[in-house]
């Protein structure tokens, strides 16, 4: 039977690697996104494929998302547009509202005139860790620190996402992801220390690890790459869980060990600078995969240097 997708953030730097991915999975995709972060170039390689189709648009456009769904009527919906930045929604809460909760009601409602199958519904991880203790790692069923705008919007989403799967009938799942690297990252201050720090590295600029004083390493982080996240949500799409799945290493890693490993893989020696955290920064975050593995056969398979390496090769190429 046809499948048809509409991915929202799909010119983004994970929604454009799951636009390929679907597209090779022999889905109809179409990709709505207003390319405030998102870039036409990440979609070069699908752009002319009859299976795609790009419409730039905003997911708050009431009229424009009911259109397409009419039009497209898609079976399934994957939301990964977003306001993504913890330290932006911390200056900027309103608008973080708005993206984050006005824009996945818009598509909520679409989907209660337009019926889909399956729902997969993007969160953090990281944002929504617990204050982690000794050796624990974050699960599913932790109460989250909500400590930022972004962590209460991301956690009302999921809750929205749950209480609407009977009554409008879909299946869903809901993705947490940990922090995401990999090729089309952009260095643009907001999220991802990886491309910030080597971004700098390559210009032999130092960098700033913002931390706590107690923390001279700087915060933790469980770092997965964007090809292992395209498999879980491969996997959703095949098999939706109707509940939350961490993805993450299991692995936690402080900030200042991943520049080190930066520095390693690139072969390079820059310097880095200690300053304060920003606001809404959780300290340490580490999650237990284990459920996207016991109900998706999912777990992370490429590790930090191993990513850091394939990075560095799709730099190289590139050029
Ligand atoms: N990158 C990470 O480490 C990470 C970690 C946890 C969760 N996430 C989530 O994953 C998703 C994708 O993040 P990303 O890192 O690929 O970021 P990204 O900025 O590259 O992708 C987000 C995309 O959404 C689009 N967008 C934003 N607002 C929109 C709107 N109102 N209407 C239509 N399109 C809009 C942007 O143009 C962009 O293409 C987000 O939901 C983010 O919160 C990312």
């Amino acid at each position: 039977m046809e499948k048809t997708i509409f991915i929202t953030g799909g010119a983004g730097f994970i929604g454009s690697h799951l636009c390929e991915m679907y597209i090779s999975e022999g889905y109809n995709v179409v990709c709505i996104d207003n390319l405030v972060s998102g870039n036409l170039n990440n979609l070069s390689e699908i752009v002319k494929h009859p299976a795609f189709t790009f419409v730039q648009g905003d997911i708050r456009d009431r009229d424009l998302m009911m259109q397409l769904f009419e039009t497209h009527k898609p079976s399934h919906v994957n939301h990964h547009a977003a306001q993504k930045s913890v330290a932006y929604s911390v200056e900027n809460p309103s608008y973080d509202l708005d993206v984050n909760l006005v824009g996945l009601m818009t598509i909520l409602d679409c989907v209660k005139a337009h019926p889909i199958e399956n729902f997969i519904y993007v969160s953090s991880g990281g944002a929504l860790s617990k204050k982690i203790e000794g050796t624990e790692k974050s699960s599913e069923a932790d109460t989250p620190q909500l400590i930022s705008p972004y962590a209460l919007t991301k956690f009302t989403g999921e809750k929205y996402i749950e209480m609407y799967a009977a009554q409008y009938g879909y299946e869903f799942t809901v993705v947490r992801y940990a922090n995401i690297y990999g090729p089309r990252q952009v260095p643009d201050g907001e999220c991802g220390v990886i491309p910030i720090f080597l971004n700098n590295i390559l210009a032999d600029k130092p960098s700033v690890l913002m931390t706590y004083p107690d923390m001279p390493n700087g915060c933790t982080r469980d770092y997965v790459y964007v090809a292992d996240v395209v498999e879980i949500n491969k996997l959703a799409s095949e098999k939706p869980v109707n509940t939350i799945v961490n993805v993450g290493t299991g692995e936690e890693i402080a900030i200042l060990d991943i520049y080190k490993e930066i520095l390693a893989v690139f072969e390079k020696n820059v310097a880095i600078f200690i300053e304060a955290p920003r606001a809404g920064d959780v300290r340490r975050s580490v999650l237990d995969a284990g459920r996207a593995a016991d109900l998706l056969g999912w777990e992370s398979k490429v590790g930090l240097h191993e990513g850091l390496t394939k990075l560095k090769k799709h730099l190289e190429i590139k050029k």
